[in-house]
């Protein structure tokens, strides 16, 4: 992709003594008192923090918080306890700056936190006065919030267009790589888990991955769709369908080019959505009335496990069971642990599959774990990101 990079910029000594403007996306998880329970985020953005201040910069970070009413300041949308954090991970106190549209006053050396840039007036429909005036404050525009990139904010878009430099952060060059080395020139077999409730929300990621991978491994509510488009029963599972003949083509999509979604064998039933649901393992094809599939079962599990293992690429978006029931998580389990195992290079994304990752501990045998949530699954639908858009106009000058 051919942005600007900040890492080049700050090798060439051309951040030395200038302002820096980063978007990061810290827009982290909070309990009821407001305490962070999940900082990925905040950790990910150090990085390009550590980099502009390394190279001599004065620098200014900015972030929303969850989607407030711009202009309406309430306690609960402050990124006060984001700038502990932050410090606590830099090693340096970082003062919380509100109302700084106008003017911020910091030196090289220094960085300071930008108070929820979602409480500004036009943030949100990108408006041109507010973008100006953010550009203004800076030399340097940085854009490192991945997160974010596939929104078309001021802080994200319009200050890109108007600062005097707009570059891509390392976190979100980063990201960048990762998929493009997924997606756009894998190693093979590229395969591709995409599981979740519903067909509907990712019917533009199933189309467009189903011109690509190899293997295209769906789970969740979207498989007993596709079990319903191969024939089979489902029980009062969750399903869509009017979705059927949609799941169809991709079926057939992936057969007219030797590619395969394949359809669960056996599956984890039981007649009531719970915990403590009794759990039983059948055949795909004795699935009854009355039943829900919660799970892909122990045969499916281990076939699509010996293919994730001799993968070259996989892509992995949503847990195939309910994982967060015991009972139901061994589908997910054998597919994590398969793909830790797995020497493919591996990306993984979205809310419910970084849980995933965290409950079985693999993180660290994922290849790429992204910090983007909508922004991945954009990306997985082959859309060009607002983020990239702006800054690969930019680099053309
Ligand atoms: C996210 O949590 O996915 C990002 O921070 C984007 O947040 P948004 O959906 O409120 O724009």
């Amino acid at each position: 992709m051919n942005v600007l990079r900040f890492s080049d910029l700050c090798a060439q000594g051309k951040v030395r003594g200038e302002r820096v403007f980063i978007r990061a996306d810290l827009n982290v998880p909070q309990d009821d008192a407001g305490n962070i329970t999940e900082d990925t985020r905040i950790r990910a953005s150090v990085p390009c923090i550590t980099m502009a201040l390394d190279a001599g910069a004065a620098v200014m970070v900015t972030s929303h918080l969850g989607r407030p009413t711009e202009g309406e300041f309430k306690p609960e949308d402050s990124l006060a306890p984001v700038a502990k954090r932050l410090g606590e991970l830099l090693g340096r106190e970082v003062p919380l700056v509100s109302n700084w549209v106008g003017g911020v006053d910091v030196r090289p050396g220094q960085v300071v936190l930008l108070e929820n840039c979602r409480l500004n007036k036009g943030e949100k429909k990108n408006d041109p006065e507010l973008a100006r005036k953010m550009a203004a404050l800076c030399d340097i525009f940085v854009h490192d919030a991945f997160g974010t990139a596939h929104r078309a904010e001021a802080s994200t878009y319009g200050i890109a267009q108007y600062a005097k430099i707009a570059c891509a952060g390392p976190l979100l060059a980063a990201e960048i790589d990762a998929i493009s080395k997924a997606l756009a020139n894998p190693k093979r077999p590229l395969a591709a888990i995409v599981a979740g409730s519903k067909v509907s929300t990712k019917l533009t990621i199933l189309k467009s991955l189903s011109r690509n991978v190899d293997q295209l491994i769906v789970g969740g509510g979207i498989a007993n769709t596709f079990m319903l488009a191969a024939g089979l029963k489902i029980g009062k599972s969750l399903a869509e369908a009017n979705l059927v003949g949609e799941a169809k083509a991709v079926i057939e999509a992936m057969k007219d080019r030797g590619a395969e979604v394949p359809i669960p064998t056996d599956v984890v039933t039981a007649k009531t959505f719970a915990a403590d649901a009794a759990a039983t393992v059948k055949a795909a094809t004795e699935v009854e009335d009355d039943d829900l599939i919660l799970d892909i079962g122990p045969q499916t599990a281990r076939k699509l496990a010996d293919q994730l293992k001799s993968a070259g690429t996989i892509v992995w978006n949503g847990p195939v069971g309910v994982f967060e029931f015991d009972a139901f998580a061994k589908g997910t389990e054998t597919i994590a642990r398969a793909i830790a195992q797995s020497s493919a290079f591996s990306i993984a994304g979205g809310g419910d599959t970084l849980a995933a990752i965290a409950k079985y501990g693999i993180e660290k045998d994922v290849s790429y774990i992204s910090t983007g949530g909508g922004a991945f699954l954009e990306v997985l639908e082959g859309k060009t990101l607002p983020a990239f858009e702006i800054l690969q106009k930019r680099a053309l000058g």
